[in-house]
């Protein structure tokens, strides 16, 4: 069997993504493994998680650095240390500096709940709402030095219903994070993915699964 991508996971959370891409990990043929996991946060579920897989994982509290670039040369260290080629970022809530850019270019990933460029920040679900969004989303991109701008890797669009809270369409967008995640690391490890400026080119394709969706409803 051919060399597979070793990633390496950083969340600060939960980590139901870092948990879908544990269990396509463990599917025979997938094209990824799970070098290391890091939290930022020594309460983040996705400790628990790593540890119920058996997968090395550890903690580096930025609270005990002086500032980001120090922090972010612990993480350098680390992932490499473990070996990493792909660095995912799964509901990581630390802003990325250029030590790591500069360690790993091209070559980390972040999943956003919405439709970039619309919405990047924080409580994007709610500013979806809020603005009278129809339709909301998730997307994976490469990081950049900017707040979710990096190039487009693959996106999943969800609409938005009249009764939604933040909560219900962040659920709604969850459930596609959880597939658009697991095939941006299976595509990128395939050696699929063509980085041109803004542009990502699929090679070799593959065509989007429908051809337009309109909210509401045409009928009715
Ligand atoms: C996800 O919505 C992700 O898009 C955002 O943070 C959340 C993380 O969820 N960046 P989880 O920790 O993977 O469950």
């Amino acid at each position: 069997m051919t060399q597979r991508l070793r990633l390496g996971i950083l969340a600060s959370g939960g980590g139901s993504n870092l948990q879908v891409i544990i269990d396509h990990c463990q599917e025979h043929g997938f094209p990824a493994e799970i070098a290391v996991v890091i939290a930022n946060n020594p309460d983040a579920g996705a400790l628990e998680r790593a540890h119920r897989a058996g997968i090395p994982a550890r903690c580096i509290n930025h609270r005990d650095f002086a500032g980001r670039e120090a922090f972010d040369t612990a993480l350098v260290t680390a992932l490499q240390e473990a070996g990493v080629q792909l660095v995912v970022l799964a509901g990581f809530m630390r802003i990325i500096t250029k030590v790591m850019l500069e360690a790993f270019p091209q070559r980390i990933i972040n999943i956003h709940p919405a439709l970039l460029p619309a919405f990047p920040g924080l409580h994007v679900q709610q500013q979806a709402i809020d603005y009278g969004a129809r339709f909301s989303g998730c997307t994976v991109h490469f990081v950049d030095g900017g707040v979710d701008t990096g190039p487009i890797i693959i996106q999943a669009v969800v609409p938005v219903l009249p009764e939604d809270t933040a909560d219900t369409l962040a659920a709604r967008i969850l459930e596609q994070e959880h597939k658009i995640y697991p095939r941006a690391i299976q595509l990128i490890a395939q050696g699929r993915v063509l980085v041109e400026g803004r542009t990502v080119t699929i090679d070799p394709p593959a065509a989007p699964q429908a051809t337009a969706l309109v909210n509401p409803s045409l009928k009715n």
